[in-house]
């Protein structure tokens, strides 16, 4: 049985509700984050603190618990849901933050309601090998986002759209292009690599910063990968001899075809691998307490 926490209490997926009249629900107003958990310790814990302060701070709705309550909080669901994770414990957290509840449907923000909380684990399976032998396909699309994509908003409806479309034309991630510039991906950041060097787009307010993202650029910084925030043009893009997308939940996943023609060698890229490799035994630290 899997427990979640709404609302100061931990209680079975089954018995949670919100009502109908909650922010979320309605306009999707709200907030939300996914942190990994290894062996049961919350990945880059104060990073995601900060991005979800960060996306509070941004829809003007105050922060309903405190960062020692986040964690508790996070911890015990981790542990009464230890049991579904298997062996290695590893589990994605998703948490939420709405509005809360009002009774008349106004746009601008009623007075004096409580923010909604919910959270809930999940066990992260195993990286699929067919992923680290072949890669994955992607396509472009014309990014039909808002402009405050920085904000880990619940409104995901352009993101669902583009990633369906993506998966209508058989591939498994839409690469967002906006003013002519590649940006992410429908829910994750983006790599490329060009003569040798290592590129991802600068933090913008089009662009979710991501926390794995800020670790891949950790990494190649520690190793000495030569890595540039740049923009990245489509016509880059189209050459790239590596594509690479990055997500908390799908970590680092080489792209190996795009729009239809083979990326590269149309196999994962040498660096994509020594990257996986640096990003695995970062994963080995944090297990054994020694990073976070
Ligand atoms: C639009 C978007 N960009 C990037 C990311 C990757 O962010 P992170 O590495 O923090 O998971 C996500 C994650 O869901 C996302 O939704």
């Amino acid at each position: 049985m899997a427990w979640v926490y709404l609302n100061g209490r931990f209680l079975p997926l089954e018995e949670a509700c919100v009502p109908v009249t909650d922010r979320g629900f309605l306009f999707g107003d709200g907030v939300y984050e996914v942190i990994p958990a290894y062996g049961g310790r919350l990945f880059r814990w104060p990073h995601h603190l900060q991005r979800l302060q960060n996306s509070l701070d941004g829809i003007r709705l105050v922060n309903p618990l405190s960062d020692a309550q986040w964690r508790d909080m996070l911890e015990e669901l981790l542990l009464r849901n230890r049991a579904q994770a298997g062996g290695d414990n590893d589990q994605a957290v998703y948490l939420q933050v709405t509005r809360g509840s009002a009774p008349k449907r106004d746009h601008c923000f009623p007075r004096d309601t409580v923010p909604t909380v919910y959270a809930v684990s999940n066990p992260i399976p195993p990286p699929d090998p067919a992923i680290a032998r072949d890669g994955v396909a992607a396509v472009t699309l014309a990014d039909s986002r808002w402009a405050r994509c920085d904000i880990k908003a619940v409104t995901l409806l352009p993101n669902v759209l583009s990633r369906q479309q993506a998966v209508d034309a058989g591939a498994s991630e839409a690469i967002l292009i906006r003013d002519g510039l590649a940006i992410e991906g429908t829910s994750s950041n983006l790599f490329v690599v060009c003569d040798q060097r290592l590129c991802t787009p600068p933090k913008s307010a089009y662009m979710l910063p991501g926390i794995t993202r800020d670790l891949v650029l950790e990494l190649a910084a520690r190793n000495g990968i030569a890595c540039d925030e740049t923009d990245i043009g489509a016509s880059t893009l189209a050459q790239a001899g590596e594509i690479w997308i990055t997500s908390s939940t799908r970590e680092i996943v080489p792209v190996t075809r795009l729009d239809g023609q083979a990326v590269g060698t149309g196999a994962p890229g040498p660096l994509w691998r020594t990257m996986s490799e640096l990003y695995r035994d970062y994963k080995a630290e944090v297990r054994a307490g020694r990073a976070h």
